[in-house]
């Protein structure tokens, strides 16, 4: 029978992240940097990265056929797929199309790709349930919708450069969900601002203003949270919400430092508008009651205050989703929804049923929204995105360590594949094997790797089998 859905979000989830990672303490020393700068200072543990036979399309095939594969999805039952990405590798094919290889004997597939740096994915998943809400009727239409965000996250070499990262995550949407987009609070800001930008056609390294970038980052965040706070109101009859009210804030992760220091923003807007039984030392929050918010940006006895005032609440309520931040970078567009992997994999169920999430993206340039996300009442119905998270750890405690010397080689053959055509990647070359046919550039199984981009410019891939790409 046609009728309106309700309850449109998350029922399934699959990230995917490359099998080779670099240590920061080993990158520190490396690249001559303070000890302690990358994993104390920026709070990074290790990153996440390609060599030449990833690019991505690789990563967001990998990622779409593993959720449609453990999720048993019927590729006719997808009415929607939108792509969230900044890694471009043509300016006018999507990488929509490309996965349409996964879809057979079915074109009829809404949605292309959406690109604003980290907020791209963001806008895809909003794309994802506004089409559900659109279309489905249980009736004549009745198909999910896909969002698939991913990135490789690459800086010319510099202090940016260890903010890297690498990896991609696809939703599988649709009504009645475990993990329901809460409907009336988006809250968004956008405004123009040369934070960080990809000007040129032959380097997928972008154009960095670290400090603007920071700054523009909170300043995005502040406006979101206090419309957040107005929707909020609105159809709550003027209640409005505070940090407490939520199980769990998330945040997009450049480096997990700075996700610390925006929850502690967070915190010390809760404390103006009188909203603080759930923070602590208020007393150094009170020197910066009537200080303008422009003036706290970079002020760093502002930042000791804020981060004193919510440090258990960063413990209680978002460290636990920066797991694969910390461990794999910036994945970009896919890192928010790594942060939401993380969160079920190190929260137990029975505290996030029937709470909300905040959850908080931006994209450089700039493009932000804080929106929410309400779990289910019923345990039981996490356990699929629960067993998606316990998988993906697993992956992430076996991969393998590459030594800062091959992290620079993979950026190097990265530099090359740019406008090349025909293209073999290096990765895939004996030169680059130890000559017994193991790759030094792993991958994981069945993972989806370039081949070949023929004289047109036409990218071919494979996918991997358990045998030849086990690596060391
Ligand atoms: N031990 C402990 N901490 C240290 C050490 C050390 N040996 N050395 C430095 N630090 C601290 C600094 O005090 C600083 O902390 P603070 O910010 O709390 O004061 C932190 O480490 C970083 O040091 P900086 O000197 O400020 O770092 P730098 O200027 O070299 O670069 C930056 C940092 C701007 C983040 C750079 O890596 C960058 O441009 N990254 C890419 C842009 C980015 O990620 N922007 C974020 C939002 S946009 C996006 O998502 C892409």
């Amino acid at each position: 029978m046609a009728g309106s859905v309700t309850d449109v979000g998350i029922h399934a989830m699959e990230v995917y992240f490359p099998r080779l990672f670099v240590d920061q303490t080993e990158l520190e020393l490396f690249d001559g940097a303070s000890a302690g700068k990358y994993t104390v200072g920026l709070g990074q543990m290790q990153m996440g990265f390609c060599a030449d036979h990833e690019d991505v399309q690789s990563i967001m095939l990998t990622v779409t056929a593993k959720l449609m594969e453990k999720h048993n999805i019927d590729p006719k039952s997808v009415g929607f797929l939108a792509v969230g990405t900044e890694t471009i590798v043509d300016k006018s094919k999507s990488v929509k199309t490309q996965l349409m290889q996964l879809f057979p004997g079915n074109g009829d597939i809404e949605g292309v790709d959406v690109t604003n740096a980290c907020f791209g994915g963001t806008q895809a998943v909003f794309h994802a349930v506004d089409w559900v809400y659109a279309n489905v009727d249980g009736s004549r239409e009745n198909r999910w919708a896909l969002a698939v965000m991913g990135d490789i996250a690459v800086y010319d070499k510099g202090p940016a450069r260890c903010t890297g990262g690498a990896g991609a995550v696809a939703l599988l949407i649709g009504p009645n969900a475990p993990l329901v987009f809460d409907r009336g609070l988006r809250a968004v800001h956008m405004q123009s601002v040369y934070d960080f930008y990809k000007p040129r056609m032959t380097s997928e390294y972008p154009v960095v203003d670290g400090a603007l970038s920071v700054q523009s980052y909170l300043s995005a965040l502040d406006a979101c949270y206090q419309l957040y706070g107005a929707k909020y109101a609105k159809i709550t009859n003027g209640k409005h919400p505070d940090l407490s009210n939520f199980a769990a804030v998330l945040f997009h992760s450049p480096y997990a430092r700075l996700v610390q220091k925006s929850l502690g923003r967070l915190a010390f807007h809760d404390f103006v508008s009188g909203r603080h039984s759930h923070l602590s030392s208020l007393d150094q929050l009170s020197a910066f009651r009537g200080t303008p918010l422009n003036a706290t940006y970079g002020d760093k006895s502002f930042e000791k205050a804020v981060l004193t005032a919510s440090e258990q609440l960063f413990r209680a309520k978002t460290d636990p989703s920066l797991l694969f931040a910390r461990r794999i970078g910036n994945m970009y567009t896919g890192s928010l929804y790594g942060g939401l992997c993380s969160l079920l994999l190190t929260q137990s169920p029975s505290e996030l049923v029937g709470r909300r999430l905040l959850l908080f993206s931006y994209g450089s340039g700039s493009a932000a929204a804080i929106f929410s996300l309400s779990v289910s009442t019923d345990a039981s119905r996490l356990q699929g995105l629960l067993q998606s998270a316990k998988e993906a750890a697993y992956r992430l405690d076996h991969r393998v360590k590459a030594s800062p010397k091959q992290f620079a080689r993979a950026l190097e053959m990265r530099e090359q594949l740019l406008g090349k055509a025909p293209y073999q990647p290096h990765a895939l070359c004996m030169d680059d094997n130890d000559g017994e046919g193991m790759m030094h550039f792993p991958l994981f199984p069945d993972t989806f790797y370039l081949t070949q981009i023929d004289e047109k410019f036409r990218r071919r891939y494979e996918r991997s089998t358990n045998v030849q790409q086990n690596g060391h």
